[in-house]
């Protein structure tokens, strides 16, 4: 097994150099693919690389919404995903028509969404956000009113920071509502010296127990400047591979071993390899819904640099 993994791995990287490509994976994917990766990161992260960079191919090991902002920033390169099943089921949880709709019937309020929606989606928002950048983005609208679309554990963590009316749309995250607090509970008893860090994604009641709220790649940067030796990690489990590599000497505890995205780990060495034999399966935005979905992005990234 470890043989056929080096092969392909040699594979990979010999397609990469020649296509002229770069790997992106999200924090959540299966460690073999973090690690043949040129970067690892969390959505904002991911997105700011994937407007950056000079290769003509973007390998996304990611979601479908993922590969989809790397080709509304990136309209001229060739973007991969490697399993066009990789969807997120959140991001599903909202349509283009039904916030149509939506703004309907609240004429005057500001369209804030999750960067976990689709290019349609977005291009029906005012500003995008991620997890990372949530409340500053919404700090920073002149507008008391804001529909936030579609998780609504994001938008009820936001409306506790910010004295702006939040209006949630009733999507979540199926992986991180699998973590209850009774968990977070159990796993304080058992290691009371560790500090626990959750994602927003979690219900509120998870979010009321936990030390620290951020999003995966704050989870990473607080690990490694903290003194802290241990830690229970409130997320999907694919971060706990990194956070091991990056802090060899700490111990990391999920809060549920089933906090497992299954989508995420649908993109597989072979499926990498695949892709850069094959050049597919592309994802690309149609320039009408990308010109207008990339207002809400820019936007965010303009925020995030003041
Ligand atoms: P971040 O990595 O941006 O925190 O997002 C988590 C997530 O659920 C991505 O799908
Ligand atoms: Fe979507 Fe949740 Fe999976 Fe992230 S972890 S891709 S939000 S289902």
């Amino acid at each position: 097994m470890e043989n056929s993994d080096a092969k392909l791995k040699e594979e990979i990287i010999s397609l990469k150099t020649r296509e002229i490509a770069v790997i992106l994976a999200h924090n959540y994917q299966l460690g073999e693919v973090q690690d043949i990766a040129d970067f690892v990161g969390d959505s904002l992260e991911l997105s700011q690389k994937a407007a950056k960079t000079d290769a003509d191919v973007i390998v996304f090991c990611g979601v479908y919404f993922m590969a989809e902002t790397a080709s509304i920033l990136s309209p001229d390169k060739t973007v991969l995903l490697p399993d066009v099943h990789a969807g997120c089921p959140m991001a599903d949880m909202i349509t283009a028509e039904g916030l149509r709709q939506r703004k309907g019937e609240l004429p005057g309020a500001t369209v804030v969404c999750y960067i976990n929606s689709s290019a349609e989606v977005k291009a029906e928002s005012d500003v995008c956000c991620t997890s990372a950048n949530a409340v500053k983005v919404i700090e920073s609208l002149d507008a008391e009113d804001i529909l936030f679309v579609p998780d609504q554990y994001l938008g009820h963590y936001i409306s506790t920071k910010t004295a702006k009316r939040i209006i949630p749309w009733p999507g979540f995250c199926p992986t991180h509502v699998r973590i209850q607090p009774q968990y977070i509970t159990n796993l304080r008893q058992e290691y009371p010296q560790a500090k626990v860090v959750v994602h927003p994604e979690c219900r509120p009641e998870v979010i009321a127990l936990a030390d620290e709220v951020l999003s995966t790649g704050g989870m990473c940067r607080f690990a490694s400047e903290s003194e802290q030796e241990e830690i229970i990690v409130g997320t999907e489990i694919g971060i706990i591979h990194r956070l091991r590599k990056e802090n060899p000497r700490k111990r990391f505890i999920p809060a549920s071993e089933q906090a497992v995205c299954p989508r995420m780990k649908l993109i597989t060495l072979e499926s990498v390899l695949w892709s850069l034999q094959e050049m597919a399966p592309q994802v690309k935005v149609p320039e009408e819904i990308r010109l207008k979905s990339k207002v809400a992005v820019d936007r965010m990234l303009e925020i995030g640099r003041r």
